[in-house]
């Protein structure tokens, strides 16, 4: 069968690109849908394995000694801030959640404001999010009194209890008993936060230092009986050092990743750095789906390194985004941003898309999806480089003639597409198969059709 990159317009559950012969069955969904195979070049995607389709995946997912009812938690942050929160992102259909992060009674903390900065696109849509904000403003009193009301009425849902302490072991160690006390499933050690806390040294200062990590896991490892999660910095070099250190302390899995440091904007106007707080501002963490290819990659790099269950986080906001960061090794993911942004009632198309997929692709629970996609990353120097693509029309009336990808090509490519009389004309011998076409179009009126380089 001819080969063909192509990208279903139609469906949203079908967005990815994917090679034509590899379908074998999914015409039955996008002819189903509307979306026609013109000319054999709109091809339907997703293809089906061969075995018969799981006709009731279930969503029940196991994170290394716990069993989620679904892979999505809530992260810690501000939808986690308190009981009420979380009870009703519970009743809502989330598996689990982390409280925010809980500090020692020693440990005093008081917000700024305001304490957030966005990247929007043209369109208004977030792309971008920045926080300067700090830990719970609750007392672990508050925390040990409500997590066994939580417990008690949602007592199929992983609650986990973040905490952070000083780089003294024992300040961890006692967080962690009372939290376990109170009947939490698991501990997550924040050692992460990038913002406000490293200035006194922990958060992310306590990631960024492998040895101290070790220490600080095993104390909390020995201390307690439930699950212990070592949540990791990106603001990092190389995380695999880091993620073998929590494994070395006794550490029974990982998260990442917490947001990533940053300077989200300057305004033009004032010149004050923003968020500005009072005409000044600090640096930041980033999250929302701009952060979602670098959390990916460091998820990828410590699934392929540690021998722990992996939880993803970063620009998680649809079911997909959750399938990808399984494929790249997680167990589960987190959500903090786009719950703030669009409310808990996000679960309800996670939950009710994502066995959808799960059926299409024959599986029976997205553990079976986990690290699928690992063994397909390599070095750069081993890729295959006869391999190339080149740009083909969907069809003639799917291209408005707009021009864009002339404009790419011409400015930023290999001079190899014009426009006559409104038709788009590819020059294949000047075509460097780069994609930035393919890339640019509005309309995604362009295929990459896949082949061999001569
Ligand atoms: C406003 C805000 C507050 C946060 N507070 C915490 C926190 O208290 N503890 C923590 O471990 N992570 C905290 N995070 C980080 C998130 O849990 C998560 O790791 C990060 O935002 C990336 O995920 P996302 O893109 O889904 O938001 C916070 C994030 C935001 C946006
Ligand atoms: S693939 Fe690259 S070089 Fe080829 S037409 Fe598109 S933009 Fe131009
Ligand atoms: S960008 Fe797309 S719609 Fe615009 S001219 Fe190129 S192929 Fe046609």
């Amino acid at each position: 069968m001819t080969a063909y990159k192509i990208r279903c317009r139609i469906h949203t559950i079908f967005r990815h690109p994917v090679k034509a012969q590899d379908c074998r069955n999914g015409e039955r969904f996008c002819t189903d849908q509307g979306a026609t195979d013109q000319k054999n070049q709109y091809l339907p995607v997703y293809h089906v394995p061969d075995k018969t389709m799981t006709a009731d995946p279930s969503l029940v997912t196991t994170l290394g000694s716990l069993q989620l009812e679904n892979p999505f938690m809530l992260s810690s942050g501000p939808p986690t801030a308190s009981a009420g929160q979380i009870k009703r992102a519970f009743g809502a259909g989330w598996g689990g959640a982390v409280i925010k992060t809980i500090r020692p009674e020693g440990m005093v903390i008081e917000d700024l404001s305001p304490r957030f900065a966005t990247l929007k696109g043209d369109d208004g849509e977030l792309l971008g999010f920045e926080n300067i904000e700090l830990l719970s403003k609750k007392p672990v009193s508050y925390w040990t009194s409500q997590i066994p009301e939580i417990k008690e009425e949602y007592p199929g849902k992983v609650l986990i209890a973040s905490i952070m302490g000083t780089p003294d072991p024992e300040e961890w160690s006692a967080l962690a008993r009372q939290v376990e006390a109170a009947g939490a499933d698991a501990i997550e050690m924040n050692v992460s936060c990038p913002h406000g806390m490293p200035e006194q040294g922990v958060g992310a200062a306590i990631g960024q230092n492998p040895a101290l990590v070790r220490e600080l896991t095993r104390a909390v490892s020995e201390s307690v009986d439930i699950p212990v999660i070592v949540k990791l910095t990106p603001n990092v070099t190389d995380i695999v050092p880091v993620a073998r250190a929590a494994q070395a302390g006794g550490a029974d899995m990982i998260s990442a990743i917490n947001t990533i440091q940053c300077l989200t904007g300057i305004d033009i106007s004032s010149f004050d750095p923003l968020p500005s707080v009072g005409g000044f501002s600090t640096y930041g963490g980033y999250s929302g789906p701009a952060v979602k290819p670098v959390g990916l990659r460091f998820v990828s790099q410590i699934a392929s390194s540690v021998d722990l269950p992996v939880i993803g986080i970063g620009g998680v906001s649809r079911w997909e985004d959750a399938v990808e960061y399984i494929l790249a090794g997680a167990s589960a993911v987190q959500v903090c941003t786009a719950v703030m942004w669009h409310g808990t009632g996000i679960i309800r198309e996670m939950n009710s898309k994502l066995p959808e997929y799960l059926a299409l692709k024959g599986m029976s629970s997205p553990d079976a999806l986990r690290g699928l996609a690992l063994g397909k990353l390599k070095s750069h120097q081993s890729l295959d480089r006869k391999h190339r693509v080149t740009p083909a029309l969907v069809s003639p009336e799917a291209c408005t003639s707009c021009g864009r990808c002339v404009i790419a090509c011409r400015d930023g490519g290999y001079h190899a597409l014009s426009l006559h009389k409104g038709t788009l004309v590819i020059d294949t011998s000047r075509c460097d198969g780069c994609s930035l076409c393919y890339h640019v179009c509005p309309t995604g009126a362009i295929v990459l059709k896949e082949g061999e380089r001569h």
